[in-house]
């Protein structure tokens, strides 16, 4: 059975991407997710302000169940809850910082596996510049994150929505470098596909989609926020609007010239197939690896596995896109004769 995925100028051994957070802030964090087999890590972002690092330092987490009560760390059913949280940048000098990636991507070179800089941005013209240092470092995959959802609170990581601004912000990154460049964005944007359009036009080689969204939640017991602050906010429930906006790319945007990645919301095996049949190349996750750790990658392994054998799939690039191909149009769907309604009878 051949797990492996063509992803632009990479051949990923899997479709598994441990998505940039705190768990790939350390090396350790990082190599244990290329031990669990991920075919990728993103490293935790960085950017020019030693604000959005200081960030950091105000970093709050909780998780909450369906019914939004709080649940416990060590809870078994962790991996079901919603992760709130505020959250910030690391906070190593990036010469050490680009040092260190460039050590476990070495690493992962011998794992067949790929270690991307990631840099939430604040302004343009200092992205690009950290961009060229990445590269300069040896990293082989940059990812430009334009969609921080606590870009909205903080003024040192960015949100970007307006179309003029994503394209110079990828214009001026891309500009800068030569290897591979993913743009992830947000959903909460008027015009989310006129984004994926503009950021392609100017030479994105792959789209994320898309970054979480922000949240408020009231303790009902202190009536004080959870968290004391608005925050970031992702779940299971968060699955079906992710793949909304995937497959959309893939029927309206990409259209198969260059790979999306999944993100927000898988949290099984079962959610990265859910991600391919929507017209994901890849999956990046990150809750999963917090909650559950890192070692979970050989899990979600096993599982994709385990399904590929029931379906009888050789090759699981071709589950990319199919649901999205198959889907109707409202305008395809043919009328019924007569109208009924699920709980008439
Ligand atoms: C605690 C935390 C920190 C994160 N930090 C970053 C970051 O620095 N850069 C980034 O691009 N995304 C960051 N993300 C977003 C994740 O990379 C991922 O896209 C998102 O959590 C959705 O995937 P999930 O449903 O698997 O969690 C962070 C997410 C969490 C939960």
């Amino acid at each position: 059975m051949d797990l492996s995925i063509n992803l632009g100028k990479f051949r990923l051994k899997n479709p598994l991407i441990c998505a940039s957070s705190e768990i790939t802030m350390t090396a350790d964090g990082i190599r244990s997710a290329i031990d669990a087999g991920a075919a990728a890590v993103i490293a935790k972002s960085v950017n020019e302000l030693p604000a959005a690092a200081a960030l950091l330092s105000k970093a709050e987490y909780v998780l909450l169940d369906d019914n939004w009560n709080v649940v416990p760390w060590d809870s078994p059913n962790r991996r079901e809850a919603s992760l709130f949280c505020r959250s910030g940048l690391a906070q190593m000098p990036l010469d050490q910082w680009l040092a260190m990636l460039a050590e476990v991507d070495a690493y992962a070179r011998e794992k067949r596996s790929i270690v991307v800089g990631s840099i939430t941005v604040a302004q343009a013209d200092p992205a690009a510049d950290i961009a060229a240092k990445m590269q300069a470092a040896g990293l082989r995959w940059i990812e430009l994150n334009l969609g921080a959802p606590h870009g909205r609170e903080a003024s040192a990581v960015r949100q970007v929505t307006a179309q003029e601004a994503v394209r110079n912000y990828v214009r001026t990154v891309r500009q800068a470098v030569t290897v591979p460049l993913a743009v992830k964005l947000t959903a909460q944007a008027d015009d989310p596909l006129a984004l994926a359009k503009i950021a392609m036009e100017e030479g994105a080689d792959m789209l994320v989609m898309s970054g979480r969204g922000q949240g408020f939640m009231p303790d009902i017991e202190t009536h004080k926020p959870i968290l004391g602050s608005w925050g970031a906010i992702g779940g299971g429930w968060a699955l079906p609007a992710s793949l909304y906006w995937v497959s959309k790319f893939w029927r309206n945007v990409t259209r198969q010239k260059i790979p999306i990645i999944g993100t927000n919301g898988a949290r099984s095996a079962e959610d990265v197939v859910r991600f391919l049949l929507s017209g994901a190349h890849a999956v990046e996750l990150a809750s999963l690896a917090i909650t559950n750790g890192p070692q979970v990658f050989e899990e979600l392994l096993a599982g994709l596995v385990n399904y590929c054998e029931r379906m009888q799939i050789s090759k699981i690039q071709d589950l990319v896109g199919k649901s999205a191909d198959c889907s109707l149009t409202y305008d395809d769907i043919p009328p019924k004769p007569t109208w009924s309604f699920p709980l008439d009878n």
